[in-house]
C-alpha cells in the first residue's frame, strides 16, 4: 500500500531516533531535499502518497543518515545566517552559535567603510554574512585549506558577495601591519582527545578545522598574540571559544594587555564568544 509524505517522514524519524536528536526534522530535511520541496509544502501535502520514483533515493539517505553522516553532508548545504550555503566534508558545517559572533561585529561603532578579516573563513560563513549586511565593508577572508576556500569562492558568488578577498594563508604575516578595524573568528578550538570528538556530526569534519592542540587553545593563543600587530589602534577581536573555555581566553586577553573584554553567551547560556579591543602598541 502507498505511504503518505506524513507515514513516510514519521517512519524514517522512528529510525533516526537513536542516531540524532532531531530524528523528525533530519527526516524532514532529507525528504524535502529529494522532493525539492520546503517544509510548508510537506506540511500542507503530508497526506498525499510519498512519489514512488523518489523513494529509493530517500530510503538510501535515510540509512546515510543512520549510520551518522551530518545531514549537511547529505544535502550539500546549511543555512547559516538565513543564507544557503554549500558545504563539504572539506568545510566545517557552519552552526547556530556561529551567528552570535557575526551579530557582535555588526554591533560594533565602526568607521563606514571598514577592513574586516575573517580568519579560518572556512566555507566563508562569517565573511559571507558579514559581506551580505554590509555591502561597502571590506571584508578579507583567509584559511589554510585550499578546499574550503574553493567553497568559500562558489558561496560568495551564489550569494552575490563576490566582493571577498579570500587568500589561502596560515598566518596573519601575509597582511600588513595595522591594517583591519576587525579580526573575527571561529577557529579550530577543541582539544585533541576529547570524548565530543566521537559524538555527532563532528565524526565526520575535518581535523583542521577542529582541534588546537592539548587544550584547544593554541589557536586562540596564536590569535590573541599577533592580532594586535593587525589591527588599527582600538581594533577589535572576536573570537568563538568552547563551552568551557571563556575563563581560559579572557585571562590570555587580559594578559595580552587587551581592554573592553567582554562575553556573549549562546542561548543555552553558555558563554561562547568573547570580544576585546587591542592593546596600544606605540
Ligand atoms: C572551526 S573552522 C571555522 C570555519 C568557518 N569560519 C565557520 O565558522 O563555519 C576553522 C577554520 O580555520 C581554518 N584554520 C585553522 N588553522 C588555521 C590557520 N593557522 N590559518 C588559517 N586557517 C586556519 C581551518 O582550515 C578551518 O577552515
Amino acid at each position: 500500500m502507498a505511504n503518505s509524505v506524513k507515514q513516510v517522514i514519521e517512519a524514517a524519524g522512528f529510525r533516526l531516533a537513536a542516531v540524532t536528536d532531531a530524528p523528525y526534522v533530519d527526516a524532514q530535511v532529507l525528504a524535502g531535499y529529494v522532493l525539492c520541496r520546503d517544509r510548508a509544502w510537506l506540511v500542507a501535502h503530508s497526506d498525499e502518497v510519498f512519489p514512488s520514483d523518489r523513494l529509493n533515493e530517500f530510503r538510501l539517505l535515510i540509512d546515510d543518515r543512520a549510520q551518522g553522516r551530518p545531514v549537511a553532508h547529505l544535502t550539500g548545504h546549511r543555512e547559516f545566517w538565513s543564507l544557503r550555503l554549500k558545504v563539504t566534508p572539506d568545510t566545517l558545517i557552519p552552526r547556530p552559535e556561529t551567528e552570535h559572533l557575526v551579530e557582535q561585529v555588526l554591533s560594533l561603532n565602526l568607521p563606514e567603510a571598514a577592513d574586516i578579516l575573517d580568519f579560518g573563513t572556512g566555507g566563508g560563513a562569517i565573511a559571507i554574512a558579514l559581506a551580505h549586511e554590509r555591502p561597502v565593508w571590506r571584508i578579507h577572508a583567509m584559511d589554510m585549506s585550499v578546499a574550503a576556500l574553493q567553497v568559500a569562492a562558489e558561496n560568495a558568488f551564489l550569494t552575490d558577495t563576490s566582493h571577498i578577498c579570500f587568500v589561502n594563508a596560515d598566518s596573519l604575516a601575509v597582511y600588513g601591519v595595522r591594517c583591519f578595524d576587525v579580526i573575527v573568528s571561529n577557529p579550530p578550538y577543541i582539544a585533541e582527545g576529547d570524548p565530543y570528538l566521537r559524538r555527532g556530526d563532528i565524526r565526520f569534519e575535518s581535523d583542521d578545522a577542529l582541534l588546537a592542540g592539548e587544550d584547544g587553545l593554541d589557536c586562540i593563543r596564536y590569535l590573541v598574540a599577533h592580532a594586535s600587530q593587525s589591527l588599527r589602534p582600538g581594533g577589535w577581536l572576536l573570537m568563538e571559544h568552547g563551552h568551557d573555555q571563556a575563563a581560559a581566553v579572557r585571562s590570555l586577553l587580559r594578559q595580552a594587555g587587551y581592554t573592553d573584554i567582554g562575553m556573549i553567551a549562546d542561548l543555552a547560556g553558555n558563554d561562547r564568544v568573547i570580544q576585546a579591543r587591542c592593546p596600544d602598541n606605540d
